[in-house]
């Protein structure tokens, strides 16, 4: 399997600078810079992979509670119990929650609201899922367009409930708060057979950039990225994936509580991959900023 394409921004920071696990500037256990205490975040797909991951370095960040969001409850115990053996102390919430249900997405931002006084900082979109990778005439109509739903719809309907809760947020502690849109590398390749997974991907990267021009000038910062190749249950059995997933799910678990340790508004907007190396990220500020890098445009 050759190297992704350039416009894939596989290798943005230099191979040099690729990260597959976590490290010390994004893990929360061995960086007190990274310690979000007070603050409230909510995961959806928190039930396994790399959402249970962001759960638990939110964890370790202390962070005042998690509300886990996924359908299957079983795994969500497993979550908590897991949390409440890091710190017994951090407020935990389960919702066996299917994020396309409109009514059950409305329902949980009442609850929200309720339980944590009003307080929303992070919202994670990160549940995603996907139909079997075949040419777009072989595929199944119902399960390509579920591929959608899921990974456009669900992000769409926790947006439409929970940005004004966020918005409250900024506004009363007067801090940024944060949307990050779970997007994938294949947000940004054209794979054949992929069609329904990268088109919907690619969709929730750009909504994260109409969450920027709608909201950022109110406190609202909104991301999409892509969490690494990781083995789980999503992309397991997908052949095409086969040698590419090498990254561990604890990279985009550190990386997401990087992302909202500090008003990161630099990055507004944009695509950011969770193995590219922080701190030389940090360093291609300008470059990333006067350039206006790490958006989808046009070639003209
Ligand atoms: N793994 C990779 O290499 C990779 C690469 C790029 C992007 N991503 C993205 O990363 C995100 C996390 O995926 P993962 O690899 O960690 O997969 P995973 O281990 O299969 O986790 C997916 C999570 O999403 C939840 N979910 C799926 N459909 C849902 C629905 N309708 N309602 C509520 N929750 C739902 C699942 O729980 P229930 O089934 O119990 O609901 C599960 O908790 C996805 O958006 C994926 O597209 C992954």
């Amino acid at each position: 399997m050759g190297m992704p394409p350039p416009e894939s921004g596989y290798a943005f920071p230099g191979l040099e600078n690729l990260k597959s696990d976590i490290y010390p500037t994004i893990s929360a256990s061995s960086n007190p810079a990274l310690r979000q205490p007070d603050k409230v975040v909510l995961i959806t797909g928190a039930g396994r992979g790399c959402g249970r991951a962001m759960a638990l370095q939110y964890v370790h960040a202390g962070v005042a509670a998690i509300f886990l969001v996924a359908r299957t409850a079983s795994q969500l115990d497993e979550v908590e119990s897991s949390i409440k053996s890091i710190n017994s102390s951090t407020r935990v919430y389960k919702h066996s929650v299917d994020v396309t249900s409109e009514d059950a997405v409305s329902s949980l931002a009442s609850t929200v609201k309720e339980k944590e006084g009003g307080r929303l900082d992070i919202l994670i979109n990160n549940a995603g899922g996907g139909d079997p990778w075949t040419l777009i005439t072989e595929t199944t109509p119902k399960d390509y367009w579920s591929t959608f739903e899921v990974n456009v719809k669900g992000p769409y309907l926790f947006l439409h409930a929970f940005l004004p809760l966020l918005l409250e947020t900024a506004e009363k502690y007067k801090i940024g708060t944060n949307v990050i849109n779970v997007a994938s590398i294949g947000a940004v390749s054209v794979r054949p057979t992929a069609s329904s997974y990268m088109i919907s991907k690619l969709a929730v990267q750009r909504l994260a950039e109409f969450v920027n021009a709608e909201y950022g000038d109110k406190g609202v910062v909104a991301v999409g990225i892509h969490p690494g190749g990781i083995e789980t249950e999503l992309s397991k059995d997908v052949p095409a994936l086969k040698g590419l997933l090498n990254d561990t799910v604890d990279l985009p678990g550190g990386f997401v509580v990087w992302l909202t340790a500090t008003p990161r508004t630099w990055l507004a907007g944009r695509y950011v991959s969770a193995t590219w190396d922080v701190e030389k990220l940090e360093s291609m500020k300008d470059e990333i900023v006067s350039g206006d890098k790490l958006k989808v445009k046009m070639v003209v």
